[in-house]
């Protein structure tokens, strides 16, 4: 679907060998100075930009274009629910990090710079990719994960979905504890030193242990949840350059672990177990089980976070907080694309106002992007063939 004035981008494969579009530059650059009027005219600057592409098939973002195109790309998040805020994030300008240990190093403080008392959103851009050539990356989804064992009885031990990453770092000599909650360590990517692992400090790694304002028997499950939801694998594409390695953050919506990360049954399916510590009839499906057990896991993430003092926000209120950043990006002429099977929260959907309309579904850069060969490494299937 096509808005006036907007370039709609069907999807299309990320060439990496191709050098950056002149037009897609120039589409963002108009439209990075237009919404800031502070940073002078554009036509100079798309000079600038015109001869630098034609000579080294590449441009650099200034400081601020980079901040804004960030920003952009939050805004333009089709699945997040969360973008009210999208112009307080904060960018962390990382394009001169090189080595694994530097990269480390820097994705340390993002963590500690996103919990600094109240959780903040915060962006960490590292080196664009150059045509042709090879560049940074981590392989974890994200940047606190807990990994997953498989034990042989069926049922694995931990996070499920990180099975196959956690199969990749045994194999390069990772050992964790065995347990349910073991943070998975980074794997860091360069061309300057391949492939290292990299164990992050517990100062960077704030937790929660899950306990239930009622049931006191809640805390015996043993269940706790990291406190920053930071995506490490996304790649971040502004004006046609291509950033591999930005990962962000944002802070938890409860439904995220309570109705999906410890709910789903190919997750951490506590739901069985929860029904039954509640003495729940699950012989039959219309008891409605499941729905009362969701309904108190829910309320115990909430309950333990809000105790914690760790920022989070339930469902009803960032629903309602998405449809204010519907009336504000209206007032801005702006369009939303949003999609409504990721905008509608995964529990008491019909409840929320985000269900009761239909969203228009664009594809409008600066964007994010999971491409297929990061989401298989997130896997721990390393691509036999990489295009580089
Ligand atoms: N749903 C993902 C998780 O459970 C996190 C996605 C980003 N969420 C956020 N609130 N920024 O870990």
């Amino acid at each position: 679907m096509l808005v006036p004035g907007y370039r709609d981008h069907p999807t299309e494969p990320w060439d990496l060998n191709a050098p950056v579009d002149p037009g897609e530059a120039e589409d963002f650059l108009r439209r990075c100075y237009q919404e800031n009027p502070r940073l002078g005219p554009v036509e100079p600057r798309l000079a600038v930009v015109r001869a630098q592409i034609a000579a080294t098939g590449s441009y650099a973002h200034t400081t601020e274009e980079l901040a804004h195109g960030a920003r952009m790309a939050w805004r333009n998040a089709s699945r997040c629910i969360g973008r009210l805020y999208w112009r307080s994030l904060m960018v962390l300008d990382r394009r001169r990090a090189r080595t694994a240990d530097q990269i480390y190093s820097l994705l340390v403080q993002h963590l500690q710079t996103a919990d600094a008392g109240q959780l903040r959103p915060v962006i960490s851009v590292f080196a664009p990719a150059q045509p042709g050539r090879p560049f940074a990356r981590v392989w974890n989804e994200q940047l606190i994960r807990y990994a997953g064992y498989r034990t042989g009885t069926g049922r694995p031990l931990g996070d499920a979905r990180q099975l196959g990453l956690t199969d990749a770092v045994r194999g390069f000599g990772w050992r964790g504890k065995g347990e349910a909650f073991d943070v998975l360590p980074l794997v860091i990517e360069t061309p300057a030193d391949g492939i290292r692992l990299y164990e992050l400090p517990e100062r960077a790694i704030r937790e929660v242990p899950l306990t239930h304002p009622e049931f006191g028997w809640f805390a015996e499950l043993g269940l706790r949840w990291h406190a920053v939801p930071a995506i490490a694998n996304m790649r971040l594409t502004i004006g046609g350059v291509h950033y591999p390695l930005a990962p962000f953050n944002g802070w938890y919506m409860g439904t995220e672990i309570g109705a999906r990360n410890l709910a789903d049954a190919d997750r951490y399916d506590m739901l069985p177990l929860v029904a039954a510590r509640m003495g729940l009839d699950t012989s039959r499906e219309s008891t409605l089980w499941r729905d009362r057990a969701l309904v108190e896991l829910n309320r115990a993430v909430l309950h333990s976070f809000e105790q914690a003092g760790v920022k989070m926000s339930d469902h009803h209120t960032e629903s309602r907080r998405f449809i204010a950043h519907l009336r504000n990006e209206e007032k801005a002429g702006r369009p939303v694309p949003a999609d409504w099977t990721w905008i509608v929260p995964p529990m008491s959907g019909g409840i929320t106002p985000v269900f009761h309309r239909y969203y228009e579904e664009l594809d409008l850069r600066p964007a994010f992007y999971l491409d297929d060969e990061a989401a298989d490494l997130a896997r721990g299937c390393p691509v036999v063939r990489r295009t580089r």
